[in-house]
């Protein structure tokens, strides 16, 4: 898929088919993820691969609301940051790569709130992440059973030009 038609593709999906996605796949995520650009180049990241079914609902459970959709995904990917000063646009960066890696490989994605959310130091435990890392975001993954059309501000509406 061409990166201009996963741009326009690529939409929060929270329902998915009842099937696996492959390790080479989640591997080309989490790679796509680590290219993305950060502050000073420090690469802050770490990525926790989630498969086991068990897991997967108890990340539901401890991420309610937000993440209950994560029971029906086939894995999901948390994006955990060392807390240096720019971890949450360099984790931010790397979800949003994550995202689109995921929609060109026909992957549907969600990303779920980590940071400052209450549940972050819960999840990060649970996970066995050390301590000093901030949970950024988590990014549900499966094979698209919904196909969500949400409103887009116009981009006529959003351009400023030379001044606001
Ligand atoms: C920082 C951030 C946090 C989000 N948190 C959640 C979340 O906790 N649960 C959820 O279902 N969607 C979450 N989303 C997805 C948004 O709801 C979604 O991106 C938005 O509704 C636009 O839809 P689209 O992604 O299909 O364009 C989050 C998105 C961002 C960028």
């Amino acid at each position: 898929m061409d990166l201009q038609k996963a741009f326009v593709k690529r939409r929060s999906i929270r329902k998915f088919k009842d099937r696996p996605i492959s390790e080479e796949d989640l591997e080309y995520i989490v790679r796509a993820a680590s290219l993305a650009p950060t502050a000073r180049n420090i690469q802050p990241w770490e990525f926790v691969i989630v498969k086991d079914k068990e897991s997967l609902k108890t990340l539901a459970g401890l991420t309610m609301p937000n993440g209950a959709l994560i029971k029906g995904a086939a894995a999901c990917l948390a994006v955990f940051c060392k807390d240096t000063k720019y971890y949450l646009e360099d984790g931010c960066a790397a979800t949003t790569s994550g995202l689109l890696a995921a929609t060109g490989r026909g992957i549907g994605s969600c990303w779920i709130a980590g940071d400052k959310k209450d549940y972050a130091e819960v999840v990060r435990g649970f996970l066995n992440v050390p301590s000093g890392y901030k949970l950024v975001s988590l990014i549900a993954l499966g094979i698209p059973d919904e196909a969500p059309h949400p409103i887009k501000r116009p981009v006529k509406e959003i351009i400023h030009r030379e001044k606001f």
